[in-house]
């Protein structure tokens, strides 16, 4: 992968961005994303935000060779301290990072919200916290996609500031969209969760003492859910 040839993941989160947002990606690593954007004349503007030493002077290179100092600014910060008010920025992606961290992110940087940028996210797992996160904070998903590449699957949650919408659990934990379309990637990650979730169940309840009831009731939710989703 490289700024020419993104992976199919952040490929698909590309396709989010919209033409000629100001977009902030945060955790940019070699800041492969905005570069391939500014190259393809997509973004007005980006920031690379970065908060390790080594990536962050990976994407100052990939930014310089490109000849894009123009268009893209790296920053060395922590999640949305690398967003300036001056950014004016209309779009920000967060990519793979883990749910958590990225609630942790924007939780931490709401200060730093304009309140009209565009979330586009892409989490390693904990999907249902960040929705929860979303709801909590007035955004509605307005698209979300499922992919596997590299025998992994992956989510994309795009998420935009909106009057109030109330998500059922199950909405949370499938994705309000997702569930309704039902895709093959859909359907082929939910039957894989399903055999995983029934196993760790079984595994369980012959520990049963060693694990909490809260966590074996939760996991016995979630398995009806799955069943419930896959018809
Ligand atoms: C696995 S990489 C993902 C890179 C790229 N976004 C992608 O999806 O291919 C995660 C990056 O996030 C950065 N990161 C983690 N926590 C961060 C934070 N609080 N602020 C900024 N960057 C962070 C890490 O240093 C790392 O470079």
């Amino acid at each position: 992968m490289n700024e020419q040839t993104l992976s199919m993941r952040l490929e698909r989160v590309a396709a989010h961005v919209p033409q000629g947002a100001r977009l902030a990606d945060i955790g940019s690593d070699h800041g492969y994303l905005p570069v391939a954007l500014a190259l393809r004349g997509v973004i007005e503007a980006g920031v690379a935000g970065e908060v390790a030493q080594t990536p962050y002077a990976s994407a100052q290179r990939n930014v310089r060779r490109n000849g894009l100092t123009d268009t893209v600014t790296v920053r060395l910060a922590d999640g949305l301290e690398a967003i300036e008010a001056s950014d004016r920025i209309t779009a920000i992606s967060l990519c793979g990072m883990g749910g958590k961290t990225m609630c942790e992110i924007l939780e931490r940087g709401k200060a730093r919200l304009n309140g009209r940028e565009r979330l586009i996210l892409q989490p390693n797992g904990d999907e249902r916290e960040l929705r929860g996160w979303l709801m909590d904070n007035g955004y509605r998903i307005v698209d979300e996609e499922l992919l596997r590449e590299n025998r992994f699957d992956y989510e994309i949650i795009v998420a935009e500031p909106a009057d109030a919408v109330a998500y059922s659990a199950e909405e949370l934990y499938f994705g309000p969209l997702l569930m309704r379309e039902k895709s093959p990637a859909f359907l082929t990650k939910w039957q894989r969760m399903l055999r995983q979730k029934q196993q760790s169940l079984a595994n369980f309840e012959r520990a049963r003492g060693a694990i909490p009831q809260e966590k074996l009731r939760d996991f016995a939710r979630q398995i009806g859910w799955i069943n419930e989703v896959l018809g």
